[in-house]
């Protein structure tokens, strides 16, 4: 397993492009099923995640030629409707096969992602949406069998706004008989998105980004040609990243509309965010100032953005309060941010981070994600070596990471089987 080395302790300066977004182009590529056709993407991430769904794809019976930021799905050879363990483990977004494949073909089997280090991740609002659209489901031997004649339109009322859940219900209901509304729906971007694909396929899609989606089914959809939204999310992380540094940098591609919350976060810890041509400007120089975060569900402060941020507050100048309201154990970059000398008490959902005047190079290990993000923006701002070992977790949502902050004047290095 690879391991990141960071010297730490240089302001960045430069100028970087965000690839395309993760979490639109795994729901996207899933929604090829739902059509014979050859469907084309474009500005798709070079992401491990993107290898794993063209893996699933190509078991799935759909041939893919992954070459990003080109990925083309072709046509069905044999379907097989079958998302096996393996790699549904590797990828818990694996899961968004199941709706198109029971809407498409009118079976399914695919394994219960289980857990992950951020939570239980249940799927039962997956689930119960399908059942309500006409499926019938079982859990058999850690496999959801899924089955259905053709599904019929419904009401689907969500206990939570979950992302995939919407996601996997737009799907399937977009090749139902009549009409759909999804209510508490997710308002994530990338639920717009994909809304935007299926309307491309013939379906008709409205309310995406609210909290009611009206979904028209249709006989049949056919393939699409797309080129995906910029990563919100890694947009997010290089702003923090040259706010925790400290410096000036140009980012190219970042779509503002979409972090407005994150965008006041940082306004009021004293960054400088500002539209700049076909990018933001992002400054910090003098002291950070605390600011206190509630992660939520979308317009809010995304979830996918508090490990990170949290490393701009622990070199604030007062104590912020972070509360994770979305999952229940989305604080592991705590103990690993402490390591570095970070003062973190986490009490409950909250974790309290009082600014220190400094962090200090360690070795560090990455366990998610998006903490392994936060890890490497904290050896971005710490004195001396830091490695972050286990970056796989890394390579699965952020493309080139290493090569994108070089550009910014930062001396970080992949260092080949170097993890611990
Ligand atoms: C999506 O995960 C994202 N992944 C996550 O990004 C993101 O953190 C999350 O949404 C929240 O924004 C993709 O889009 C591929 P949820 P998802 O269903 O859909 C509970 C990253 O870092 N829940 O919105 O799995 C669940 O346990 C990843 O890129 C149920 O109880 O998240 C959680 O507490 C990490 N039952 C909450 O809802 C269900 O059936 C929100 O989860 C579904 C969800």
């Amino acid at each position: 397993m690879d391991a990141i080395r960071i010297v730490g302790g240089r302001r960045l300066a430069g100028r970087v492009r965000v690839s395309g977004a993760k979490n639109a182009a795994l729901p996207i590529l899933c929604a090829t099923l739902l059509s014979e056709g050859e469907s084309h993407l474009r500005n798709v991430p070079r992401l491990q995640d993107i290898e794993t769904t063209a893996a699933l794809l190509h078991t799935l019976g759909r041939p893919v030629d992954c070459k990003p930021p080109e990925v083309t799905v072709f046509a069905p050879t044999t379907i097989h409707p079958e998302a096996p363990y393996d790699l549904v483990t590797k990828m818990r977004a694996s899961v968004l096969v199941l709706g198109p494949l029971v809407a498409r073909y009118g079976r399914a089997r695919v394994s219960l992602p289980g857990g992950c280090q951020i939570g239980t991740r249940p799927i039962d609002q997956h689930l119960k949406g399908l059942e309500a659209l006409g499926a019938t489901i079982a859990i058999e031997h850690g496999y959801v069998v899924a089955s259905a004649k053709r599904l019929r339109g419904a009401e689907l009322v969500l206990d939570m706004a979950t992302v995939t859940g919407t996601e996997n219900l737009m799907m399937a209901a977009a090749l139902a008989q009549g009409r759909s509304h999804i209510v508490n729906a997710a308002r994530e971007p990338e639920v717009v998105e994909l809304a935007r694909v299926l309307n491309k396929m013939g379906a008709k899609v409205s309310g995406a980004g609210t909290g009611v989606i009206q979904i028209e089914g249709a006989a049949e959809l056919a393939p699409f040609d797309h080129a995906i939204v910029s990563d919100r999310i890694e947009a997010g992380t290089y702003m923090v990243a040259v706010a925790a540094a400290g410096g000036e940098a140009l980012l190219e591609g970042v779509p503002v509309e979409d972090l407005e919350a994150l965008i006041a976060k940082l306004r009021a810890a004293r960054v400088v965010v500002e539209p700049d041509g076909t990018g933001v400007r992002v400054a910090r120089d003098g002291r950070l100032h605390s600011v206190d975060v509630t992660t939520s569900p979308h317009p809010g402060f995304p979830t996918d953005m508090q490990a990170q941020f949290m490393v701009l507050m622990c070199l604030a100048d007062k104590t912020a309060r972070m509360s994770e309201t979305v999952f229940e154990n989305r604080f592991m970059h705590v103990p690993e941010l402490g390591r570095m000398g970070a003062d973190i008490e986490v009490s409950g959902h909250t974790a309290f981070v009082k600014g220190v005047s400094g962090l200090s190079a360690a070795n560090v290990m990455a366990t998610d994600l998006r903490a392994s993000a936060s890890l490497v923006i904290a050896g971005l701002v710490a004195e001396g070596e830091t490695l972050v070992s286990r970056v796989y977790h890394l390579d699965r949502g952020y493309e080139a990471m290493e090569e994108k902050l070089g550009a910014l004047g930062a001396n970080v290095v992949r260092v080949r089987g170097g993890s611990v």
